[in-house]
């Protein structure tokens, strides 16, 4: 047996504990032949794969980023003007490829999804530090992310608690406001704000003003995507050969410069960026990430092409591509860490 792996969209914490993973497996349970294609669907087009043995993927677990790179622009459906799927399909012939693992966010997914359709049997394995992903509860690179978030919001309280200010931090997780929420929560802000419930902004003004009565701070954990009521997300740049062409980005500039008038107290704005897509990934999503891999070795095992590892109450579902593909998963209004958050005083920006 002959298996292709890709890692596509974004680069996220684990990717290559994933890559570990499936390529062991398969290696163990299969004999096969793992073939590692660089930058995701870009070295389908362009034709640049090379071998992955045991050893090539020994010694990687802990290692950020990944080692067969990746590319969140090229669809087999557009890059450069062209359809590429019957030339994919081909050079995998060529390659006497029996099957693909691809490693994505939903755009991931969506390509996976298209190939599969098209004569190439894929795969899908779950990435996202967003983690909104539907069907899958957990994907890994999020612990990593909030890891990193919380870590950061640890210290702008210190800095803003010295100078009396509004501290606004910002996070990325496009539309989906997981990151914020569960790191606002863990690094203890005063008002977190979601691209789930747009805020208003007199609402986190009064939030400010009774804090510097009281406490003199205030910690404000901002999603990217996070909007005010009546208003539109900040749009950082548009990347025009991308499938998804926005990149979200900006909101604590702009909260800023709207606050600071209706304050008495400096307002100061930090975005964190890809230093929460970096670095090593911490233990749960270094097991999390195995347990993916693994179990996608038994999708390719099985022959259970076309679908993808999910996760749901703590244990390991499997679900069709389409499912998965183009689709993601917001932060539900009811949910538990939403209802925990107002009730110990946190404001979502609610008026
Ligand atoms: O999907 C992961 C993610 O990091 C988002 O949170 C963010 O909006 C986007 O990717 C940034 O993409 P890029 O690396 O192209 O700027």
């Amino acid at each position: 047996m002959r298996i292709g792996i890709l890692t596509g969209g974004g680069d996220a914490p684990g990717l290559n504990a994933v890559i570990r993973a499936v390529t062991k497996s398969l290696i163990r349970q299969c004999q096969a032949e793992v073939i590692g294609i660089e930058d995701g669907a870009l070295g389908l087009i362009e034709r640049r794969v090379r071998p992955l043995d045991w050893r090539a993927v020994s010694g990687i677990l802990a290692a950020g980023g990944t080692i067969l790179g990746t590319h969140n622009r090229c669809s087999p459906l557009g890059w450069q003007g062209r359809d590429w799927r019957d030339d994919i399909v081909a050079y995998a012939r060529e390659l006497g490829l029996d099957g693909l693992v691809a490693i994505g966010g939903d755009g991931t997914m969506a390509i996976a999804q298209l190939l599969h359709a098209h004569g190439l049997p894929t795969v899908g394995v779950p990435k996202t530090i967003d983690n909104d992903i539907v069907g899958v509860e957990r994907s890994f690179g999020f612990d990593t992310a909030v890891h990193t978030v919380t870590e950061a919001l640890d210290r702008i309280q210190t800095t803003g608690q010295s100078h009396g200010r509004v501290m606004l931090v910002e996070t990325m997780g496009r539309n989906a406001g997981w990151i914020a929420l569960e790191a606002g929560l863990a690094g203890g802000a005063d008002v977190i704000l979601l691209p789930e419930i747009d805020f208003d902004l007199a609402a986190v003004a009064a939030v400010c003003r009774q804090r510097q009565a009281a406490q003199r701070y205030t910690v404000i954990c901002v999603a990217e995507g996070a909007k005010p009521r009546g208003g539109a997300q900040v749009v950082q740049r548009r990347v025009a050969d991308s499938p998804e062409p926005v990149r979200l980005g900006g909101i604590a500039h702009g909260l800023q410069a709207a606050l600071e008038p209706l304050l008495d107290t400096e307002v100061r704005a930090t975005v964190l960026g890809h230093v929460q897509r970096g670095g090593t990934p911490t233990p749960a999503d270094r097991v999390l990430a195995t347990l993916y891999g693994s179990a996608a070795a038994d999708l390719v095992r099985e022959g259970a092409w076309g679908t993808m590892v999910g996760l749901q109450q703590g244990a390991i579902t499997r679900l069709s591509l389409a499912q998965a593909a183009g689709r993601t998963r917001p932060v539900p209004l009811d949910h538990p860490l939403l209802l925990a958050a107002r009730r110990i005083g946190i404001s979502l920006g609610e008026g």
